[in-house]
């Protein structure tokens, strides 16, 4: 057997075809799981009573004057529960609350004949709420003590002593937004009872086995008796990996009570006021460098939003720290971390897991400290770079820590940054009120989940008489092209083409147990257990096709639906014809294949182990103009290398790159997520709940110019065809767009002083770091003015060191 990197002749991997879905999306003839609802005749409509309050006790709650509406069937409250009145996995998470936890909560659900019907119903529920006092922002949860789940430390060497020694120390303050997810499909349920009390759940839902034990639990079922299935989602990014288990419950239980398919479908006001979002977090720290610039040591606690309930809060805060370092060596590291308990939607995954947020704060204090060391900010992130050998501060060492330097190189060639540098500032020169920069920023992101035990993924390959494939896995697919990556890795393991072979829905019956489909691992993990399963049947058609070619059987070659042998040229046989002789000899043509990602280790308490199986890579450049009147600005041009290992589909990748870039500048720029945290009667409100007070990146907010490079001869040893994740690391790419605002900022003042910016980097914001800069300019001229008066009188001291 080939290893698992090793690609075969003319593989299938590593051609750039469409997404597999592509003109099904375009044409509007995919199938998404709300558009099953037509299929379920009897279907009902569920609507959620959703509560006005940030925090209060439900002191009583009166259903029938709900079922006086004509339509309405039932109203499902926590009595009619027959299993765990909970959500989530942590127990912190009741469906049918008595404690009104957030603005919006809902506290029952009523099905009607119409979604009209379930609506009036709905409004005519009678609750009454015992207001308490609220919690809304991190400031006042940190006030408070409000906090949540485990406390976390990752700790290297001395801080302490590593900032006592360094020549240049800063402090400082950062707290910056989350974001919502805004998937075009939002949440989606639909539920029946099959014979038996067999239920059946379609789901939207990133992690369809979670979905199901949630259910089972809710129903007080074992799993065997629920079966979830995702047909595809219409975006998920980590939005649906655990905030769909309590909207799937709600339809199963209503499908188990009435007898009827139950349909969920949140609006889009509902998504937004009721789901969780990327966390905000707040960082305070210290960090000190040698006179070099290198950093010497770092001390930092952060702080994230987790909202209500824990759910996903304590890994994606792990991951926050794990990722703190982003690039950089940090000798002496001491890092805290903690999970506010605010009344909000449960924050939750996004894109980056934690990532984005641990690496945000490094990134942002070496952008503010850059100035005042006198270091050219790109120069002292190259500096910083981990040198082959380094480890990182939970002790896993850097592989291939030199295509850091690598990366960067190729991309200041590739965007012309020495060219463009000195045209930026002879604009810069000529133009008083529109300043333009360019910033440069690397990506180290580990790939796999923290935790060991989810890094494993199964698949069941069919081959039917014909020569025809059916593939299933354990990954669900959300538009970034997880099953385009699965029929290239089935084609070229089987040696067939594309079109011999079939992707079938996700599904909990046809291969258990899985992990949500996240961490970017569902390649790498759904990959090895798809060629796993495709190998053992390519093993016994091997030796039905030896038997015919009168060859040994590990001479045996399959290619394009062709099977031969080594130096044949004159004799082949079909793909088909193999399969066909081998079911007449009775010899089996479907596997089961697993895959379990090896040499990993993770020490939760200790915060220490190798919990990656590798960095993905990446860097970006970002030209900006911002203009000094209004702080609007444009994105002028971005260019990207980044490394996806050697690509398996190089347009789902390029599609990955673009995708996640724009949603990160989405978060560091544009999209700002506003809670009423007014006393008045709405405290506690999203407020930003549509698109159109909530601002996502479009068309007109992309850089004018988008150049994406994949990093050459990047075989990766160790994954499936020497491929690399894609999902998640591009995200992170958008800190040059915030770095590169930052520094046309900083150029309406004078050099050498730090510029704040606030997270996002809305135009309002850049408008402030605008003003700053003028401002120091204008205190710098008058004591300028004052010194020169003074050095006409008397000579004075040198002038004083500088602290950010
Ligand atoms: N791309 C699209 N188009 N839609 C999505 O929802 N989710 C992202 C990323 N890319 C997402 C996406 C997130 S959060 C993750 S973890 C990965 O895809 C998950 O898929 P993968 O493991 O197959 O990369
Ligand atoms: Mo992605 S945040 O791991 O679903």
């Amino acid at each position: 057997m080939r290893s698992l990197a090793e690609r075969p002749e003319s593989p299938v991997v590593g051609v750039a075809v469409p997404h597999e879905s592509a003109a099904l999306h375009v044409t509007g003839a995919a199938l998404y799981t709300d558009d099953l609802v037509g299929r379920a005749p009897g279907v009902l409509h569920a609507w959620p009573v959703q509560a006005p309050h940030a925090h209060a006790r439900v002191a009583m709650l009166r259903t029938p004057p709900a079922l006086e509406v004509p339509g309405v069937v039932r109203v499902l409250t926590a009595a009619d529960v027959p299993g765990i009145n909970d959500a989530g996995i942590k127990g912190d998470e009741p469906l049918f609350p008595t404690e009104v936890m957030f603005y919006g909560h809902a506290v029952c659900w009523v099905l009607g004949e119409t979604l009209e019907a379930a609506r009036v119903g709905a409004e005519r529920v009678e609750v009454e709420y015992a207001p308490l006092p609220s919690l809304l922002t991190l400031p006042e949860a940190i006030e408070a003590g409000s906090f949540q789940g485990s406390r976390l430390t990752l700790a290297r060497g001395d801080a302490a002593a590593g900032l006592a020694g360094a020549a240049h120390r800063f402090g400082g303050e950062f707290e910056f937004g989350g974001q919502e997810h805004f998937y075009l499909e939002t949440h989606a349920s639909l539920a029946h009872v099959d014979e038996g009390g067999q239920v059946f759940v379609q789901s939207s839902t990133q992690h369809p086995t979670e979905t199901q034990e949630i259910v089972a639990h809710v129903l007080g079922l074992h799993s065997h008796e629920v079966t979830v299935q995702c047909v595809r989602m219409g975006g998920g990014f980590g939005g649906k990996e655990m905030q769909p288990h309590g909207f799937a419950a709600v339809a199963a239980l209503g499908a188990v009570l009435t007898g009827r398919p139950v349909r969920v479908r949140l609006t889009r006001t509902q998504d937004l006021t009721m789901t969780g979002k990327r966390h905000g977090f707040h960082a305070s720290w210290e960090v000190g460098f040698d006179d070099d610039g290198h950093i010497l040591a770092l001390r930092a606690t952060l702080t994230s939003d987790g909202g209500w309930s824990l759910d996903l809060s304590e890994p994606v805060l792990t991951r926050a720290l794990c990722h703190i370092d982003n690039a950089y060596f940090v000798p002496d590291i001491e890092v805290h971390g903690r999970i506010a308990r605010t009344n909000k939607t449960s924050q939750t995954a996004f894109r980056g897991f934690g990532g984005p947020q641990g690496m945000l704060v490094l990134e942002d204090i070496l952008g503010r400290c850059a100035p005042v060391l006198g270091i050219d900010p790109a120069e002292l992130r190259r500096r910083n770079f981990y040198a082959p050998g380094q480890t990182t501060p939970y002790g896993q060492p850097v592989r291939h820590a030199e295509r850091l330097v690598a990366i960067w190189d190729v991309l200041h060639e590739r965007a012309e940054v020495e060219r463009r540098r000195r045209e930026i500032d002879a604009f810069n020169a000529v133009h008083r009120d529109l300043k333009r920069a360019l910033a440069m920023t690397p990506v180290k992101f580990g790939i796999s989940f923290n935790l060991t035990a989810f890094n494993q993924a199964g698949a069941l390959v069919h081959v039917y008489k014909d020569g025809s494939v059916l593939v299933n896995h354990g990954g669900t697919e959300m538009g970034q092209g997880l099953h385009t990556k699965m029929l290239q890795v089935a084609a070229t393991a089987l040696g067939v083409p594309l079109a011999f072979v079939r992707l079938a829905p996700t599904r909990t019956d046809k291969v258990p147990n899985t992990s949500a489909t996240a961490a970017s691992s569902s390649t790498d993990l759904n990959g090895g257990a798809v060629k796993d399963a495709c190998e053992q049947i390519r093993g016994r058609l091997a030796e039905v096709a030896a038997r015919r070619l009168s060859i040994h059987p590990d001479d045996v070659r399959f290619t394009a639906g062709k099977v031969t042998g080594i130096g044949f040229k004159d004799r082949d046989l079909t793909f088909a014809e193999v399969v066909r002789d081998a079911y007449l000899q009775r010899v089996p043509l479907f596997a089961a294949g697993f895959y379990r990602t090896e040499g990993l280790h993770w020490d939760p308490d200790r915060m220490q182990g190798e919990p990656f199986k590798y960095f993905a890579y990446g860097a970006a450049a970002s030209e900006v103009e911002v203009d000094g009147f209004t702080g609007a600005y444009r994105f002028v041009r971005t260019d990207i290398v980044h490394d996806v290992g050697d690509s398996l589909s190089p347009l789902i990748d390029l599609g990955q790159i673009e995708g996640g870039f724009v949603q990160g500048a989405g978060w560091l720029t544009l999209e700002e997520l506003v809670w009423d945290t007014s006393d008045g009667e709405r405290r506690g409100r999203l407020a930003t709940q549509a698109a159109s007070t909530y601002k996502l990146p479009s068309f007109s907010e992309m850089p004018e110019e988008l150049y994406v490079h994949l990093f050459e001869k990047a075989t990766e040893s160790g994954v499936v065809y020497g491929s690399k994740a894609v999902g998640e690391p591009p995200l992170m790419l958008a800190f040059s767009v915030r770095e590169a605002l930052r520094q046309a900022a900083g150029a309406f003042g004078p050099a050498g002083r730090t510029v704040e910016l606030a997270g996002p980097a809305t135009p309002e914001a850049v408008f402030w770091a605008v003003q700053a800069a003028r401002e120091a300019g204008r205190e710098a001229a008058e004591r300028a003015a004052a010194s020169s008066q003074a050095r006409a009188d008397e000579p004075t001291g040198p002038p004083a060191p500088v602290r950010g």
